[in-house]
């Protein structure tokens, strides 16, 4: 189960992204926002990631006007690694590396195309297991 949610800066992403999951017959929960009415991206970071925390779900994917605000909300919650991710490589390099559980997106920075191909990329890369990488991780935490 993949959790998503957003703030309005990310809400037409949002739906775009969300296309996506159900054209690829992926389950998700979407833990608003629902508009493009302004509300605070702190709620839908830590929406997101208690929701990871309590394994409702595995992955979660965020999105704010930058992403930043809503990733260095998610970042503050233990056990939580959230990349903020603008490109592929990012974003294969974070799963790889980071084992990061939530990726996070500019509404107001990337579009639709590469938004999707990111999220893709996301959620089909896994941890590389490398023990550098595992001691680096649990470093982090
Ligand atoms: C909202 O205007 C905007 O500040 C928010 O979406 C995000 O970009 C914050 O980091």
């Amino acid at each position: 189960m993949i959790a998503i949610g957003c703030d309005h800066g990310g809400y037409e992403l949002k739906l775009e992204i969300i296309k996506y999951l159900n054209k690829k017959g992926l389950e998700y929960k979407d833990f608003g926002c629902d508009s493009l009415e302004s509300v605070d991206y702190p709620i839908y970071a830590r929406k997101v990631g208690q929701a990871i925390l309590d394994g409702e779900c595995e992955k979660g994917i965020l999105i704010c006007g930058t992403g930043i605000g809503i990733s260095i909300t998610a970042n503050k919650m233990k056990g939580i690694r959230c990349a903020l991710c603008s490109d592929c490589f990012s974003a294969e390099a974070t799963r790889l590396h980071n084992d990061t559980n939530i990726v996070a997106l500019g509404g107001r920075v990337v579009g639709p195309g590469l938004a999707v191909k990111i999220v893709d990329t996301f959620l089909n890369t896994p941890f590389s297991g490398d023990e550098r990488h595992a001691r680096r991780v649990s470093m982090i935490e």
